[in-house]
């Protein structure tokens, strides 16, 4: 049985202090987490190590926001798969629209480091989304089954069940964010979830982890995480405090402990 996902990317997010903190306040959520939820973390690079060394022990997963896709060598200011490994990572966040529309990421560059990641056994999560004028124009299916297409090219059969695919459509993410409907973010993927069976076959897409993110919130994290196609959720802001994180876990419990009996 799948496993239900809850995670959090802090983006550029907190202080040593904060992080200390959040450490802390987090301990009791997490020794609580039944084994059918799968929970991770997404500091900022300086903070990895102390949040892995903080909450591993609860099987919380953690990981790093980028990487080059690169080795080693003459990258200056980049950081390696390898490093991330090092210092406690076991997921890497990939293509988030951020760094798309802000750091030249492009699909060429995701599938470069989707594979650089699992040529050394790290989880890539990788993100796809349309864009506000793309839902405008009815592209968005097209937008995001392009990039899932791209960032998976050469990933072989073997590796494919270590990968994680987040639907964030861009026009639902942060502050100015419109929160997608349960059933926007259902369609969004079940997209992808059509283009990972006619790639991989139904037994191999079926064990694909698929996420759900953008202005997920207490109020619509139970509605979202019961779509069919949705295997979790990945969060940003309202997870960012312990407390907000702590309150996701508790409203998603019900569905795993549920799964559990099944
Ligand atoms: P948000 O961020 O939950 O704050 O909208 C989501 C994301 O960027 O993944």
């Amino acid at each position: 049985m799948k496993k239900i996902w809850l995670g959090s990317s802090w983006k550029m997010n907190k202080t040593a202090t904060e992080v200390a903190e959040f450490n802390q306040q987090i301990q009791n959520a997490l020794s609580e987490v039944p084994q059918s939820l799968q929970t991770f973390l997404i500091p900022p690079f300086p903070y990895v190590q102390s949040v892995a060394e903080s909450v591993t022990q609860h099987g919380t997963r953690v990981g790093v926001q980028n990487i080059c896709w690169a080795e080693a060598g003459a990258f200056t200011g980049e950081i390696s798969a390898s490093m991330a490994k090092d210092i406690g990572a076991s997921i890497v966040e990939i293509g988030h629209s951020e760094r798309r529309a802000m750091f030249n990421e492009t699909d060429h560059s995701v599938n470069k480091k989707v594979l650089a990641s699992l040529n050394l056994g790290l989880t890539p999560l990788i993100c796809v989304g349309d864009t506000f004028d793309e839902k405008q124009w009815d592209v968005s299916r097209e937008s995001i089954v392009r990039q899932v297409k791209i960032a998976l090219f050469d990933v072989s059969i073997d590796q494919i069940e270590n990968v994680i695919i987040a639907y964030e459509p861009v026009w639902a993410i942060g502050e100015n964010g419109i929160p997608a409907s349960a059933i926007e973010a259902e369609e969004g993927l079940s997209a992808i979830k059509h283009a990972l069976v006619t790639k991989y076959g139904a037994e191999l897409a079926n064990k694909i982890v698929l996420l759900y993110g953008g202005s997920v919130h207490p109020d619509n994290a139970q509605e979202l995480i019961q779509q069919p196609s949705i295997d979790g959720l990945f969060v940003g802001r309202s997870a960012w405090e312990a407390s907000g994180f702590a309150k996701l876990i508790s409203l998603v419990k019900p569905y795993c402990e549920s799964k559990e009996e099944q």
